[in-house]
């Protein structure tokens, strides 16, 4: 008896979970909310970052979570509790959208990108296996063939997946090239022959990538990093030079790894001459480009990766410069033969040997996860939406104000470029006058504090890097609205951030 009543009881709260009245009202109270805080903060309106102390906000979050309403709570009430948490979901968050937010290499993302993966959510259209997740393979293997073709190659000759952010894109693309150079690698571990086998790799290629030699087995130690030329791309040369002792000493390589671009200051690699090299010694080219493969679909940036069809794997964010929700990340193999090399599995209760044609659609022989969010929706709805000449426009767009940027920088007798940006990341220095003459360490730790004074002071979001050892600050024009009087505004919000610190410091 009792315990029907309280299976009852859980049916009813459960039923009120599951109310698709509730997830109506509750959907119309998002939609009123989302849009009017995108329009505030797409003018500019309040902080780009609500800086509060990281514990404060976990106590906070912690209270609001708290606040659960009794069982039985009606309908209105529950929509109510809805619009209070989703206040405070926007009202803590970083606001992207806002022209001040000029960060990371995470963009503000076309908005309506989010309403396809709220359909993905919502209906959990998950992969692993072709029909958990018919449409969302279908939307993404559409993706891989698309930018695929946009890269230079022929569809049906390459292959491709998308992953869970760029790390694991070049982890995944990473582990192939492994097990090409290792054939028994997976079974037997690479070491097997006594030889153990080394990854060439850009100077300043992302640190997932030294991350990927780790996880992959072949240690930290036998990442070889190639010299750079003063424009910190990699030099043709000294890759030459170090492929052809590697070969001479018969030291197994898994891949040179390229970059288009480099994360410190988006140098993009001359890809060209460093396919020619990898050719010449046989060795797989596996360029990184996360941030700049977006520069394929613009006319006027394309020449920056010039010979990236040339790359046996390559990784291309879309949650970067495809301005999508994170994560959307694509990897792609110039020879679709290589598509099933990076895992082996036996897992008799999800592929079915019954239909063997269906592991081409089955996203889990191709990726670390098995169950996989279905990823490539907002990309897809963009893309279904606007076409490539959106997104050629955005890249074309914030590239330009990458270099108006530097243009600033360079009138401004207190400012100083530390590179001629080739895209939208801009590293440089606010040098206040007095100062040209102070010494480099110090001047690099007054970047780092000016830094964080400014996302603290919420006017602009910015990120700080250090470069050949001494701190510096670093902008990604990821935001496609942010115009050059912001970046006016950028050098004025830096000036009088640091006559503040001066003055505190003198006081
Ligand atoms: C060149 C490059 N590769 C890989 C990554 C890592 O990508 P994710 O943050 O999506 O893991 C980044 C991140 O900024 C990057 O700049």
């Amino acid at each position: 008896m009792t315990a029907d009543l309280s299976t009852e009881q859980a049916r009813e709260r459960i039923r009120a979970a599951y109310d698709p009245t509730l997830l109506k009202q509750a959907g119309y109270v998002l939609v009123e909310a989302l849009a009017d805080h995108l329009a505030g903060v797409q003018q500019g309106q309040g902080p780009v970052l609500p800086w509060q102390a990281p514990e404060d906000l976990v106590c906070e979050a912690a209270e609001v979570r708290d606040q659960i309403p009794p069982a039985g709570t009606d309908r209105a009430a529950l929509v109510d509790r809805f619009r209070q948490l989703l206040a405070t979901m926007l009202e803590k968050g970083l606001n992207l959208h806002h022209p001040h937010y000029i960060g990371h290499q995470v963009p503000a993302p076309v908005p309506i990108a989010g309403w396809f993966d709220a359909v993905g959510s919502v209906t959990n259209q998950c992969m692993a296996i072709y029909d958990m997740g018919p449409w969302a393979t279908a939307v993404e293997q559409s993706m891989v063939r698309r930018l695929g073709e946009q890269i230079g190659w022929r569809v049906g000759e390459f292959a491709g997946l998308v992953t869970h952010g760029g790390s694991l894109a070049n982890f995944t693309a990473l582990l192939t090239a492994r097990n090409i150079a290792s054939p028994d690698g997976w079974e037997q571990g690479v070491t097997a022959d006594g030889r153990m086998p080394v990854l060439v790799v850009h100077s300043d290629a992302h640190y997932c990538v030294a991350r990927s030699a780790g996880m992959l087995g072949l240690g930290t130690r036998n990442v070889l990093r190639v010299g750079l030329d003063s424009q910190r791309r990699m030099d043709p040369n000294r890759l030459d030079e170090l492929l052809s002792d590697l070969r001479k000493r018969n030291r197994p390589i898994v891949a040179t790894v390229a970059c288009a671009c480099a994360t410190p200051i988006g140098a993009f690699d001359p890809l060209e001459a460093i396919a020619d090299i990898c050719r010449r010694h046989d060795v797989w080219l596996h360029v990184d480009a996360a941030h700049g493969g977006c520069a394929c679909l613009s006319a006027r940036h394309r020449h920056l990766i010039a010979g990236i069809e040339r790359a046996d794997s390559l990784v291309w964010d879309a949650h970067k410069m495809l301005f999508v929700p994170a994560l959307c990340a694509l990897v792609l193999y110039r020879n679709a033969a290589h598509r099933f090399e990076a895992f082996r599995q036996d897992a008799p209760y999800l592929f079915d040997p019954s239909a063997p044609g269906m592991a081409e659609y089955d996203s889990g022989m191709r990726t670390v996860e098995c169950t996989k969010r279905a990823a490539a929706f907002g990309l897809w709805g963009v893309w279904s939406m606007f076409g490539p000449q959106l997104l050629a426009d955005m890249v074309d767009v914030t590239f330009d104000m990458g270099r108006l940027l530097y243009e600033k920088l360079l009138a401004a007798p207190d400012f100083e470029p530390l590179h001629e940006p080739e895209c939208n990341i801009v590293v440089f220095r606010h040098v206040p006058s007095g100062w040209q003459n102070m010494a480099p360490e110090r001047l690099g730790r007054f970047q780092l504090e000016l830094r964080r004074r400014l996302i603290q002071s919420g006017d602009f979001y910015i990120v700080s890097t250090n470069l050949e050892g001494i701190g510096a600050l670093r902008v990604t024009i990821i935001n496609p609205l942010t115009t050059p009087r912001d970046l006016d505004q950028l050098l004025d919000a830096l000036r009088a951030q640091a006559a503040r610190m001066l003055s505190d410091s003198t006081s």
